[in-house]
């Protein structure tokens, strides 16, 4: 009990240090407003906040939710460009933020989901996530976890425990996740022109003006959720090229050579990941990923589907030559006349998209469970 106690006081002050600023009284301001809570709502965010934290969700019970989705991570995990998952397997794509997601009707990378609730039930049954090898299984461990049966009962009275309300506890949770109020949003909306310095102003106007990311990062007239959440073609990741034949020694001067096709047959990572077009089929989706919000984006680095720009300013480099190399990349993207300078400001802007209410959600993620 005291080493969590000094676990969390740490945890406190790393708030504090790293994300300084006064605590929002507003924290949808800029943001979309959501449906007002539905009755019980509170009961089920904090049954799914539990659940989202709970390792026993997982298998072999070392994986919970929050293992890839950190709070003190952004909600995303930094640590890693693509996340890693049970038993130390890896992903193919990056991990994304939870921050605001209940706002987006377009979810992972390809937007192979559109709700919450029904999106839980993919890491918890994915074989490289939380493994689960069924519904039924995972249902069966939790409703023999004591603490778990009150609860439910409690949050979805006549309903228990199914697959229905574990899914909606944990959108319960993430609907708690909402976090704007920003630098930029009490600059835009709070009334508070001195919340943005020059260079961030200055960052503002490319954004939506010369550098044109507005075209796709959408920032509208009463909110902006910095994504028209759409897929678009930017090139990142698809500089992947087929390896050419490899050349396999058999035994001391014996070798044979494996073409591309040989080896398809048993590895499956060596393979392009095609975004959305896994989904649509279509071949204009070839490379398409989903545009993410760029809300609080400063504290979920690695970038794009793959982790693979590890910073804002490699982000920024990557739009001002154009994009990555990709057959059909978007015809909005091209090579930008962008100075140093210029470079600078749009970062420094992206930066100013940190949430105020970011430190009491992290605060809030690692409250003790109330017995
Ligand atoms: C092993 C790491 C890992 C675990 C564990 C994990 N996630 Fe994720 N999560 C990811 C990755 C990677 C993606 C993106 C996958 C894709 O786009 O194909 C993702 C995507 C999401 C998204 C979509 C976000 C968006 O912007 O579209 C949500 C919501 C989410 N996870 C919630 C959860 C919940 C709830 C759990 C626990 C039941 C969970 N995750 C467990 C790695 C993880
Ligand atoms: C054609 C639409 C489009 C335009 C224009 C555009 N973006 Fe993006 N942006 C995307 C898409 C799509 C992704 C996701 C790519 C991926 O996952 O591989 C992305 C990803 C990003 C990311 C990474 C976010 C994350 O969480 O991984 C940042 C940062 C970013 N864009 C900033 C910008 C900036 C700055 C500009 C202007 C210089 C810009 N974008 C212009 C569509 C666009």
């Amino acid at each position: 009990m005291k080493v969590l106690a000094a676990w969390l006081a740490t945890m406190a002050t790393m708030a504090t240090v790293t994300l300084a600023g006064p605590a929002s009284a507003n924290p949808g301001l800029g943001l979309p407003q959501l449906l007002p809570a539905a009755p019980g709502e509170a009961q089920r965010a904090e049954l799914g906040r539990q659940l989202f934290f709970d390792r026993r969700l997982s298998f072999n019970g070392t994986m919970s939710c929050g293992m890839c989705h950190v709070p003190e991570e952004g909600f995303a995990s930094n640590a890693s460009q693509r996340a890693v998952g049970i038993e130390g397997r890896s992903l193919k794509r990056n991990a994304p933020t939870v921050l605001n997601v209940a706002l987006l009707t377009t979810l992972f990378h390809d937007g192979r989901e559109n709700a919450l609730a029904p999106q839980a039930w993919s890491p918890l049954l994915h074989p490289d996530e939380m493994a689960n090898p069924s519904v039924g299984h995972l249902l069966d461990r939790l409703r023999r976890m004591p603490q778990y049966a009150g609860r439910f009962e409690r949050a979805f009275p006549g309903r228990g425990i199914g697959m229905d309300s574990v899914g909606e506890a944990l959108a319960a949770y993430q609907r708690t996740l909402v976090a704007g109020d920003s630098r930029f949003d009490r600059w835009r909306w709070g009334e508070q022109p001195q919340a943005l310095d020059a260079e961030q102003r200055q960052g503002f106007a490319l954004f939506t003006g010369k550098a044109g990311c507005a075209r796709c990062h959408l920032v509208g007239a009463e909110h902006a959720l910095f994504t028209d959440q759409r897929f678009h073609v930017t090139g990142a990741g698809a500089a992947w090229a087929p390896r050419g034949p490899v050349v396999v020694p058999l035994a001391p001067g014996v070798q044979t050579t494996l073409q591309a096709a040989d080896r398809q047959a048993y590895e499956a990572v060596d393979a392009p990941d095609l975004g959305r077009w896994d989904i649509s089929q279509d071949p204009r989706d070839r490379f398409a990923f989903r545009t993410p919000s760029l809300r609080n984006v400063a504290r979920t680095a690695p970038y794009m589907h793959d982790g693979s720009l590890p910073t804002l300013e490699a982000v920024v480099d990557f739009y001002a030559a154009g994009g990555g190399a990709a057959p059909d990349r978007s015809p909005l993207l091209r090579p930008l006349p962008l100075d140093a300078a210029e470079r600078q400001a749009l970062v420094a802007f992206m930066r100013a998209l940190d949430s105020t209410a970011l430190p009491a959600l992290v605060r809030q993620a690692r409250s003790p469970v109330a017995r």
